[in-house]
């Protein structure tokens, strides 16, 4: 079995991975059913990553009908500790302008609840930490990475997912800001929970590809605009994963990987031996 220590799960604009050697296509099945894509493995800065498109190639599948369970199932089988998502995000703040980078810090939930959110159901209950949804240590990484590709880059925010696929409304926009979210996305939940559940630490390059609805100085969000920031900004994304990828190293420790030492769960021994 093809084994590797980090993923990333490419959104919207990263379908591929440049740079990649020895590379290897990987399909896998899951409990959970398919993950969006087959993996594609290969060397980078030394180290074996496996990629995942998270809609899939050719953008198949749509933010509310990611098998999300499937695909961190399936990055676990790998062996992977630390999962980069890279993800085309709408800004709620005038300093998080179109072309910047965030490494966000907190996630707020606004999904409608019709996303499987767990691998803890029927029968075994496990309540995990999940106060901060990302690794610190990753997210230092992806920061530092990202300075170094010459981003502009900022620390810290809080992203609200939303379900979509449609766009918020103005309105919507409006709220979300005056509840002091910074971002806004359709894809980091339930992923980065179900990776804490699996004990893989998750950070996410989070690409600011427009205003959303709010500013009044911006059209509101179309597809076209964030296809074409997303396109813009391709080649420096791939350039932060590969920093990123160079520092996380082989001895690369989270306090994710303990995640489950501290959960309440009914019955351990079903879990871990
Ligand atoms: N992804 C990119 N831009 C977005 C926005 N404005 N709202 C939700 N998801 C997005």
């Amino acid at each position: 079995m093809s084994q590797a220590t980090i993923g990333v799960i490419g959104g919207s604009g990263l379908y591929a991975m440049e740079g990649l050697t020895d590379v290897e296509e990987v399909r896998l099945t899951t409990p959970y059913g398919d993950p969006s894509d087959a993996f594609i493995i290969g060397t980078l800065a030394g180290q074996r990553v496996a990629f995942l498109p998270r809609h899939g190639r050719g953008h198949r599948i749509n933010p509310s009908e990611l098998p999300s369970r499937a695909n961190i199932h399936a990055f676990k089988q790998l062996g992977i500790r630390a999962l980069i998502s890279v993800s085309a995000v709408g800004s709620l703040r005038e300093e998080y302008a179109p072309g910047h980078v965030v490494i966000p810090n907190q996630l707020f939930d606004r999904t409608k609840g019709g996303r499987p959110t767990t691998f803890f159901e029927q029968g075994i209950v496990a309540h995990i930490a999940f106060d901060k949804p990302f690794c610190p240590v990753l997210t230092s990484i992806l920061h530092e990475a990202a300075v170094t590709a010459g981003a502009t880059v900022h620390m810290g925010g809080t992203m609200v997912v939303m379900e979509g696929p449609a766009f918020s409304t103005l309105a919507e926009s409006e709220e979300n800001r005056r509840r002091g979210h910074d971002l806004i996305g359709m894809t980091a939940l339930p992923e980065a929970k179900l990776a804490r559940e699996a004990e893989i630490a998750y950070g996410t390059l989070a690409m600011v590809t427009d205003y959303d609805a709010w500013h009044p100085g911006h059209d509101a969000v179309t597809v076209d605009a964030v296809v074409a920031v997303l396109h813009a900004n391709a080649t420096l994304s791939q350039q932060i994963v590969a920093q990123a990828v160079a520092r996380i190293g082989a001895d690369f420790t989270s306090p994710a990987h303990s995640a489950l030492a501290t959960a309440i769960i009914t019955d351990r021994s079903r879990i871990a031996p």
